[in-house]
C-alpha cells in the first residue's frame, strides 16, 4: 500500500482540536505579526573550514533548535536562523594550503554543515551563508552609520609576508619563545610556558604558510572606539540582562568587560576574503570577522525575506534569543550590541543568551586540528539513529560546566533511558489497545482516584517542564518530560494493566488505557522539541495530528472511538559491548587510530557507566522491594547460573551469548524498576 493509501485508508482522528497543532505546514516565510509573541531564534553561525564535532553540535546549533521546536509547539509565531560563517583568516590560510579558491573551500564545508546539521534534524527557517551581496550590503551600511562618531584610524606595524604578499595573522607566525627559548612558539602564545606573546616580539619568525621570514611593515586600520559606547552599553546590558533573565556566566563575562573599560578594537584586517571596508584609503581591506559576523544574522534573515527589517528592526514586538558557546559571549553582549546601539534607527538586540560550556570526548577535548573526537560524518555512519544522538547530547548538554561524552554512557542512555522508560511505556500500551480493543479507545471516564493522582502528579511536572523551557534549561525539560513518562509507567504497573483486568474489571482497565493513552501523546508533545522523529513515531502509532504543548493536561484530549495506528518500536537495545567496539575505532583520531589517554577518574567513571549500561543484579540497599523487583531479581539469578553453567560445560558460543543476552535483559528491566521505585 502507497503511503497515500494508507493515509486514505486511516480513519480520521478523534480528538480535541484544541490541542492539536500543524507544524509541517508553517509559512514559506514567516514575518512578525502584531499582538503575538514573535520569537527570533539564532544559533552561532559555525565557522565553515572544517566538519563540526558533537561539542560544536551542542554548543548552539542542536540548543537552538530545541527551543525553537518548543516554541513553535507553543503556537509562538517562530523563525531559527543560522549558517555558516565563511570570511576571515581561516578560510584564506585553508584555502591557500588546500590550493583550492575560497569560494570552493566554503562551498564544500558550507554543503558538509548543511547536510550534518540536516542529519541531525534541524529545522531552521534558513540556513544561508555570510558571503552574499545583503551580508556585504548590510554590513557596509552599519558601518557608515558608527563612522564618524565611533571609529577611528591607527597606524600598526605588522609582520608581512613577502612571499605570499600577505600580512600575517598572529596565529600563522611561528618562531622562538622570547621568554623560554622554545623554537616553535605561536605568534599569540608559547605553549610551552605559555606566556601571551605578540607576533613582533617573537626571535626568527616565520611564515606558516610557506617557512619564508617575514619582514616588518606599517598598516594603517580602523578600530571601533568602543568606549564611547560604554554608558548607553551598561545601561542596555542593565537592563536586559535582568528582563531577558541572563546566567549568572553571561553576566559575569559582560560585566567583566565593562568594569575593565571598554578599549578601541581594531575592526580591519588586510586580506581579500571578507566584506570590503567602503572607506578611501581602506578599499583593499576587508572587515575584521568578528566585527561582521554577527551581522550574519540580519543578512541571512535577508536571503530568507527580503522583509527582513521587520524581524531586525523592531525592538518592541521581537524577543531575540541568541545560543552560543561561552567564548563567544562579550562578541554578542558587548561588540555587537554596541554597534547597533550606535545606528539611528532602532535595532532589535538580543534578550535573552543562552550559553554553553564544553564538551568533553572520552575525558579529552574535541580537537579540530588534531582531530580527536566524534564528528558529524561518523555520526551518520554509525548506525544508531539520530533521536538517540539528540537524547544522549541533549541530556547532557554542558549548561552549567563543562561534561563528557562517554560511549559508555551514551549506550547506557539508550538502553536504561529511552528504551527502558519511554520506549517501554509507549510500546506497551499502543500494543495493549491492538491486541485487545482492536486499536479503539473505548468510552472512558478518568474519574477513579488512580486517575486524579495521575493528573495531578503530570500536570504538577507539566507546569516545571514549560517553565523550564520557558526559562531555555532545556536540560532540565528533558529531565523533567522524562519523569513523566516514568510516571506513566509507574501508573501502568500500579494499575496492574493486563489481560486479567481487561477479563475481569472492564470499566477500569477502558480507564487505565484511555488515562495512558492520553499520556502518551502528552509525552508526544513534550519530547517533540528533543526528539521531533520520535514524537512522529508516537504521534503516527496513535494516528493522531501533532500535539501542541499546553500549559495543562486533562487526560481527555482522545475521544473514545478513535483508532490508533500499529506499534512500532522507539528505540531498540544497543549491546553494550558496542561502547568498546566504538571507542576503539572512533577513540583518538578522526580517522580512527588512537584512544586518548584516559585519567584515572575518567576511567572509574567509564566502568560505573558502563557498569549501568548493563544493568543492576539487585536492587540497592534503602530500595523497596516491589513483587515486580522480587521477581527480577529471581530471575536474575536464575539467568545467571544458566549462564556461569552453560560457560562452565563449553557450550556452543551462540548459547552462551543467548544467555548472557537474556540476563542482561532482566538487570535492564531491574534499573528501571529501582529508578520508578527511587523516583516515587
Ligand atoms: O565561534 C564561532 O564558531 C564563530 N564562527 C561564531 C560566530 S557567531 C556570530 F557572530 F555569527
Ligand atoms: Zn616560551
Amino acid at each position: 500500500m502507497s503511503a497515500v493509501q494508507a493515509t486514505l485508508s486511516r480513519p480520521a482522528p478523534k480528538v480535541d482540536e484544541k490541542v492539536t497543532i500543524d507544524l509541517a505546514n508553517r509559512a514559506e516565510t514567516v514575518l512578525p505579526k502584531p499582538n503575538e509573541r514573535n520569537i527570533l531564534i539564532t544559533s552561532a553561525l559555525p565557522y565553515v573550514n572544517n566538519v563540526p564535532h558533537l561539542g560544536n553540535i551542542i554548543g548552539c546549533v542542536l540548543s537552538a533548535d530545541v527551543y525553537a521546536r518548543f516554541c513553535r509547539a507553543r503556537g509562538y509565531n517562530t523563525i531559527y536562523i543560522c549558517g555558516t560563517d565563511e570570511y576571515g583568516t581561516a578560510t584564506e590560510t585553508k584555502a591557500l594550503t588546500d590550493g583550492v579558491t575560497c569560494q570552493e573551500l566554503c562551498d564544500k564545508y558550507h554543503a558538509i554543515h548543511k547536510q550534518t546539521y540536516e542529519w541531525f534534524s534541524c529545522d531552521f527557517d534558513k540556513f544561508g551563508r555570510t558571503p552574499t551581496p545583503w551580508h556585504t550590503k548590510i554590513t557596509q551600511a552599519i558601518y557608515k552609520e558608527i563612522e564618524k562618531e565611533l571609529t577611528v584610524e591607527r597606524t600598526l606595524t605588522q609582520l608581512y609576508c613577502e612571499h605570499h604578499k600577505s600580512f600575517l595573522a598572529d596565529r600563522f607566525v611561528e618562531g622562538t619563545c622570547p621568554k623560554c627559548s622554545y623554537p616553535d612558539a605561536r605568534g599569540d602564545q608559547c605553549d610551552n610556558c605559555g606566556t601571551l606573546l605578540e607576533p613582533t616580539e617573537l626571535i626568527n619568525p616565520k611564515c606558516k604558510v610557506d617557512g619564508t621570514t617575514p619582514v616588518l611593515k606599517e598598516t594603517k586600520h580602523i578600530f571601533l572606539d568602543l568606549g564611547k559606547e560604554q554608558s548607553k552599553l551598561e545601561a542596555w546590558v542593565d537592563k536586559s540582562s535582568v528582563e531577558g533573565k541572563w546566567s549568572a556566566n553571561t553576566i559575569n563575562i559582560t560585566k567583566s568587560w565593562l568594569k575593565e573599560g571598554l578599549k578601541e578594537r581594531c575592526i580591519t584586517r588586510d586580506l581579500k576574503w571578507g566584506v570590503p571596508v567602503p572607506k578611501d584609503g581602506f578599499r583593499e581591506k576587508v572587515f575584521y570577522v568578528w566585527f561582521e559576523a554577527c551581522i550574519g544574522y540580519p543578512s541571512i534573515t535577508a536571503s530568507y525575506t527580503e522583509q527582513w527589517e521587520k524581524w531586525w528592526k523592531n525592538p518592541d514586538e521581537v524577543e531575540l534569543y541568541q545560543f552560543m558557546g561561552k567564548d563567544n559571549v562579550p562578541f554578542h553582549t558587548v561588540v555587537f550590541p554596541s554597534t547597533l546601539l550606535g545606528q539611528t534607527e532602532k535595532w532589535t538586540l538580543l534578550k535573552h543568551v543562552s550559553t554553553t560550556e564544553y564538551l568533553q570526548y572520552e575525558s579529552g577535548k574535541f580537537s579540530k586540528s588534531r582531530g580527536v573526537g566524534v564528528f558529524g560524518n561518523h555520526v551518520q555512519e554509525i548506525g544508531v539513529p539520530v533521536a538517540v544522538w539528540r537524547y544522549y547530547l541533549l541530556s547532557n548538554r554542558p549548561e552549567t560546566s563543562d561534561s563528557q561524552f562517554t560511549w559508555a554512557n551514551f549506550v547506557a542512555c539508550n538502553n536504561n533511558e529511552l528504551l527502558a522508560n519511554l520506549g517501554n511505556f509507549v510500546n506497551r500500551i499502543v500494543k495493549f489497545i491492538n491486541a485487545n480493543y482492536g486499536g479503539v479507545i473505548p468510552e472512558y471516564e478518568v474519574d477513579g482516584a488512580p486517575e486524579a493522582a495521575l493528573v495531578k502528579d503530570v500536570n504538577a511536572l507539566l507546569g516545571q517542564y514549560v517553565e523550564a523551557l520557558e526559562g531555555v534549561k532545556l536540560r532540565q525539560g528533558l529531565k523533567l518530560a522524562m519523569d513523566i513518562s516514568a510516571r506513566g509507567n509507574l501508573y501502568m504497573q500500579d494499575n496492574r494493566i493486563d489481560n486479567k483486568l481487561f477479563a475481569n474489571e472492564r470499566k477500569r482497565c477502558d480507564a487505565v488505557v484511555a488515562a495512558a493513552a492520553n499520556l502518551v501523546y502528552l509525552l508526544g508533545s513534550l519530547i517533540y522539541p528533543y526528539m521531533p522523529t520520535t514524537a512522529e513515531a508516537i504521534f503516527r502509532q496513535l494516528n493522531l495530528p501533532q500535539r501542541r504543548i499546553t500549559d495543562t493536561w486533562t487526560a481527555s484530549d482522545i475521544r473514545p472511538g478513535h483508532v490508533i495506528g500499529k506499534a512500532e518500536y522507539l528505540f531498540t537495545i544497543i549491546k553494550p559491548e558496542k561502547a568498546d567496539e566504538w571507542r576503539a575505532k572512533y577513540g583518538g583520531k578522526q580517522d580512527g587510530t588512537a584512544e586518548p589517554e584516559q585519567s584515572k577518574t575518567s576511567k572509574r567513571k567509564a566502568a560505573k557507566a558502563k557498569a549501568a549500561a548493563q544493568g543492576l543484579s539487585e536492587a540497592p540497599e534503602g530500595c523497596e522491594r516491589t513483587p515486580a523487583i522480587v521477581e527480577l531479581e529471581r530471575q536474575i539469578k536464575e539467568a545467571g547460573e544458566a549462564v556461569r553453567n552453560l560457560k562452565a560445560e563449553k557450550a556452543a558460543a551462540e548459547l552462551v551469548k543467548e544467555a548472557v543476552e537474556t540476563l542482561t535483559k532482566y538487570k535492564m528491566e531491574l534499573q528501571t524498576q529501582v529508578d520508578l521505585v527511587l523516583h516515587k
